[in-house]
């Protein structure tokens, strides 16, 4: 048995064995195996009782290592019990009043039995904020900035009952963040939160706490993919494109519209055009009609090191993405010697397989993938440490199993089209039967991930 035929049993074991741990895992409809207790948690606590209610804080944390919630940010939603009302808020508010005309003198913030809340915007005056509000509903995940992966906001409830036994919890949450894809539990009640004063010297409670979980489904988001996968490499003048149709098909008969060519001397006039407002995105014409794209090009080979040249490019022209990341996964990842200007920290899935990487972009550098156009990319090099047991440039191992962009799938050119080393030619029956058990394998897989 020669080596690379043995390097491609270990990369077919590897991704069996992905495959045997997902299905071992999936009783969950949610379960990621790439951050399997993602999850973002609302604490609903109540802080004081008063005449004809209460006013508690609503906190939200954003425990997804990956995935984090980006404009025009989260929508929380729930239906009241009873016949609650909402007095006030602060740092957040409901979009819509609904009918308070029962009311006299004093007119409640919301009455509707179904609130929707939006954060506020940066910029709100001080007297309208608290503590991790007003950031337009963006929300960092926990890996990339732990302290901004937190929200929340003052609510004061009436009509509530004032007692511990009398209030009832929110009722149906629904979290947007910002499309569907979340689903929320029932509220538990747990513990009372407690609270450090801030020379630490006296801690106080809640009253009452309630806990919400939500959590995320690809499938339930059911997204287009958002995103796509080219790679090239030093040993082959091959550039394999993404695959066409990637995230849509270019089509003037059935899709007018869809995309905008680069060139187009009515650009300008298209990005103002319908659609702006929402945020439907408008993407250059592409064969793969992706808003993003993540190039990996294997750049050098020395000695003991190789050098990977890694560039993502935006094709929206209605998007800035802002704490953008990058989820890859890579057998190299373990010997990882130097990530240059992106930050960067492994996931390590199952524990003693260290092939998982979350990279992003240093704050105030190139934390901001700007719009489609010149300035529309960012990229970084990596260098890593050949493991001798492992490395082979031949079979495609040195380009990257799995991408996912701001958490998202993205789709990735089929096993056979990876640049080939000029060299190796290995019988064409051993190439055929290897092509078509990668392929089954991450079908498979790719099946399991969007179930
Ligand atoms: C939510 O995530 C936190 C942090 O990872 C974890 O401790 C907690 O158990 C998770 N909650 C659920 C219900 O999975
Ligand atoms: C919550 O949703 C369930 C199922 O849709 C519905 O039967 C129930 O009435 C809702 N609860 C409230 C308080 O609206
Ligand atoms: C309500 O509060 C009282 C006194 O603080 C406590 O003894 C009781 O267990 C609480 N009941 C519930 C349902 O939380
Ligand atoms: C409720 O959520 C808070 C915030 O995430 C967490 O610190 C606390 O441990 C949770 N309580 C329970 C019982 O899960
Ligand atoms: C589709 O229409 C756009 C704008 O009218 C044009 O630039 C583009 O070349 C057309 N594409 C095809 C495949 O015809
Ligand atoms: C992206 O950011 C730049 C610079 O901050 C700004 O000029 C531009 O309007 C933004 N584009 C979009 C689509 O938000
Ligand atoms: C995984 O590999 C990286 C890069 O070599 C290293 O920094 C990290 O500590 C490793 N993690 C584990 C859990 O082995
Ligand atoms: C690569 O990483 C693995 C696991 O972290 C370690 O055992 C091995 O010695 C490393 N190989 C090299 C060449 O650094
Ligand atoms: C480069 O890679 C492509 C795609 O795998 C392959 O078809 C081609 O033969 C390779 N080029 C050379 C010179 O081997």
């Amino acid at each position: 048995m020669n080596r690379s035929s043995l390097n491609f049993k270990r990369f077919a074991f590897s991704i069996a064995l992905f495959v045997a741990l997902s299905f071992l895992t999936h009783s969950s409809e949610a379960y990621d195996p790439l951050d399997p207790t993602g999850n973002i948690t609302i604490k609903w606590d109540i802080m004081q009782w008063t005449a004809d209610g209460y006013v508690g804080v609503v906190t939200m944390y954003n425990y997804q290592k990956y995935r984090h919630i980006q404009p025009p940010g989260w929508t929380l939603g729930w239906a009241w019990s009873k016949k609650e009302v909402i007095w006030s808020m602060v740092g957040s508010q409901a979009t819509e009043q609904g009918d308070c005309s029962k009311f006299k003198g004093n007119i409640p913030h919301c009455c509707k039995r179904n609130p929707s809340i939006v954060d506020l915007l940066p910029g709100t005056p001080y007297n309208m904020q608290i503590a991790n509000c007003c950031k337009g509903g963006v929300v960092s995940s926990w890996i990339q900035d732990p302290p901004n992966a937190v929200a929340s906001f003052q609510i004061s409830v009436g009509q509530s009952g004032t007692t511990n036994t009398t209030v009832r919890a929110p009722k149906n949450v629904t979290l947007m963040a910002p499309g569907p894809g979340y689903t929320c539990g029932p509220a538990k009640k747990v513990p009372s939160s407690k609270f450090v004063s801030q020379d630490g010297r006296r801690i106080t409670q809640s009253l009452l706490t309630w806990n919400i979980t939500c959590t995320y489904s690809q499938f339930l988001a059911q997204r287009t993919p958002t995103c796509c996968v080219s790679m090239s490499s030093f040993y082959n003048d091959t550039i394999v494109n993404c695959p066409t149709c990637s995230c849509g098909c270019q089509n003037n008969n059935t899709n007018p519209g869809s995309c905008v060519m680069g060139n187009s001397p009515y650009l300008q006039q298209a990005i103002n055009g319908p659609g702006k407002s929402t945020n439907t995105p408008l993407v250059q014409c592409t064969s793969h009609m992706c808003p993003v794209r993540v190039h990996w090009h294997v750049k050098l080979n020395y000695k003991d090191y190789w050098r990977v040249k890694v560039a993502i490019t935006n094709f929206n022209y209605r998007m800035n993405y802002s704490q953008w990341n990058l989820v890859v996964q890579h057998p190299n990842f373990n010997n990882l010697t130097t990530m240059f200007s992106f930050n960067y920290e492994s996931l390590v899935p199952f524990g003693t397989i260290n092939d998982t990487a979350m990279l992003w972009g240093v704050k105030y550098y190139n934390d901001l993938l700007m719009a489609a156009g010149p300035s529309g990319n960012v990229q970084s090099e990596i260098l890593f440490r050949k493991d001798p047991e492992a490395f082979t440039f031949s079979k495609g191992w040195a380009f990257p199993r799995r991408v996912y962009f701001n958490g998202d799938n993205c789709v990735m050119p089929s096993p056979d089209q990876y640049p080939m080393l000029p060299n190796s030619s290995p019988r064409l029956a051993q190439r055929l039967v290897n092509t078509i058990f990668v392929a089954c394998l991450s079908l498979t897989s790719m099946l399991i991930l969007r179930g």
